[in-house]
C-alpha cells in the first residue's frame, strides 16, 4: 500500500468539511480552526468568492503556459495592482513559499554576481534547498547541503551593529518581519531599517519575506509596507490564493530583468490559481481584510491577557493582527492536544515553546471566547494557572 511522506506529525484528526473559520470532522464535531492549514486558509475555508471564482476557471481553462496568453493573467495581475507596493512593478508565481523564496535569491544572485546573503537567527523561509540555506534551525537544515555562505544576524541586535553584517559582497538580506515558525516573535523595527539601509548602501537586495505575515494577517496588507521598508523584493504565498496553493515574488525592475528568461516551473502562473488570486485579493480589498485582522487581533490579544496574564505557566501572549503565540515555560504539544481534543480548537507551535495561533479573518467574538476560555481551561489542566 502507498503511504505518505509526511513531514508534520499526524494529529489524529480527519477533516470532512470545512467552511471559513470551522472544520468538521466526519462524526460532525464542529472545530474552531486557528491553524487554517499553516495559515493558508486566513480568507476562510471554503470562501465563496474563491470557490466561486476557482470553480468558473476549472469549467474554462486549466492550464495555460506562460509563453501563451490568456485573460486571467491579465485578471490576476489587475488584481495585484491593487495590492502590491507602488515601487514593485514586476511579479513572478510559484507554488508554494519556498519557491517563491528561492526565486528572489536566484534573482538576487543573478543581479549582483556576488554569493553571501544575510539572514535572521530564528527565520524560517522554507524547506527547498535555497531557501532551507536561510533558514535558522539546523533540525531543517541537518543533513542537507545546503548554500554556506550565509550570515546569521540576532534579531535582538544592536541595529547599528546588525548593519556591519552586511558587506561589499552581500548578495542579499532576506528577514521576516515577525519570525513565524521562529517563535511568533516582531522583529525590532529599527533593526529592520538598518538592515535595509545597509543593503542599499552596499549594492544588496533587501527581500522581505511575508509568506506568513501577508495579504492582511498582521493587521496590515504588508508590514513591510507599513514599516516603510521598501523591499527590493517582497514574498507572498499561504494566503494570497485564499487557500489555493499560489506564491508570488514582487520585485523592482533591475532585478526582474535580472531573472527573466532564466527562472520558471511548469505551474508558474497556472490559470487556476491566477483565478484564485484574483478572488482572494478582491476579499483582502473589499471586505478590509487587514483592518478587521487588525481590530480582531487586539481583541483576542486583549482576552488572552486577561485570562492568562498571571498564569505561571505562561511566558508572555504577543502577537500582531491574527498572528498570535502564547510562549509557555515548556513544551506546548500537551496544551495543543488538550485544545484539539477537548475544546474542540487546532492551534499549532512555533519555535520550542509557542502555541502559535493563525485564525481567519472572519473570526468573530464568540470565536475569541471559545479559544481564550479553551485556552485557559488547558493551562489549567496541565497545572499551569
Ligand atoms: C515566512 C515563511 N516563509 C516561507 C515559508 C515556506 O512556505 P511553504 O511551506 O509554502 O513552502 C513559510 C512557511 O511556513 C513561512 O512561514
Amino acid at each position: 500500500m502507498l503511504r505518505l511522506v509526511r513531514y508534520f506529525g499526524y494529529r489524529g484528526l480527519t477533516v470532512a468539511r470545512a467552511y471559513m473559520q470551522y472544520v468538521w470532522d466526519p462524526q460532525g464535531r464542529k472545530y474552531l480552526d486557528a491553524h487554517t492549514g499553516h495559515g493558508a486558509a486566513f480568507l476562510g475555508h471554503q470562501n465563496p468568492r474563491v470557490v466561486e471564482r476557482v470553480r468558473r476557471q476549472v469549467e474554462e481553462l486549466m492550464v495555460c503556459s506562460p509563453s501563451f496568453h490568456c485573460s486571467v493573467q491579465d485578471e490576476a495581475l489587475s488584481a495585484l495592482e491593487r495590492i502590491a507596493p507602488r515601487h514593485l512593478s514586476w511579479v513572478s508565481f510559484g507554488s508554494s513559499g519556498a519557491e517563491a523564496v528561492e526565486t528572489a535569491l536566484k534573482a538576487a544572485w543573478a543581479l549582483t554576481g556576488r554569493r553571501r546573503v544575510v539572514a535572521l537567527r530564528g527565520s524560517f523561509h522554507g524547506r527547498t534547498l535555497g531557501a532551507l540555506s536561510v533558514t535558522w534551525s539546523p533540525r531543517h537544515r541537518r543533513p542537507f547541503p545546503v548554500v554556506e555562505d550565509v550570515a546569521w544576524v540576532d534579531p535582538g541586535a544592536d541595529p547599528g551593529e546588525a548593519a556591519g553584517y552586511v558587506t561589499a559582497d552581500t548578495a542579499a538580506v532576506i528577514v521576516e518581519p515577525v519570525l513565524g515558525e521562529g517563535g511568533v516573535v516582531p522583529v525590532n523595527p529599527e533593526l529592520l531599517k538598518a538592515l535595509r539601509e545597509a543593503a542599499e548602501e552596499r549594492g544588496a537586495v533587501f527581500i522581505v519575506d511575508e509568506v506568513q505575515t501577508g495579504v492582511g494577517r498582521c493587521g496590515e496588507v504588508w508590514l513591510s509596507e507599513a514599516l516603510r521598508l521598501r523591499p527590493d523584493a517582497l514574498v507572498a504565498g499561504k494566503a494570497l490564493g485564499g487557500g489555493f496553493p499560489v506564491s508570488a515574488v514582487f520585485m523592482v525592475d533591475e532585478l526582474a530583468r535580472s531573472l527573466e528568461g532564466r527562472h520558471g516551473s511548469t505551474f508558474s502562473a497556472n490559470p487556476l490559481a491566477l483565478a484564485a488570486v484574483s478572488a482572494a485579493v478582491s476579499v483582502v480589498v473589499e471586505d478590509s481584510v487587514a483592518e478587521k485582522a487588525r481590530v480582531k487581533g487586539s481583541r483576542l490579544l486583549a482576552e488572552l491577557r486577561r485570562r492568562l496574564g498571571g498564569a505561571r505557566y505562561v511566558r508572555s501572549v504577543r502577537g500582531l493582527g491574527l498572528m498570535v503565540g502564547v510562549e509557555l515555560r515548556g513544551d506546548p504539544g500537551p496544551v495543543i492536544r488538550c485544545l484539539q481534543e477537548r475544546e474542540r480548537v487546532l492551534a499549532l507551535r512555533a519555535g520550542v515553546s509557542v502555541v502559535r495561533l493563525l485564525p481567519p479573518y472572519v473570526l468573530d467574538e464568540h470565536d475569541i471566547e471559545w479559544l481564550a476560555e479553551g485556552l485557559e481551561r488547558c493551562l489549567a489542566g496541565a497545572g499551569g494557572l
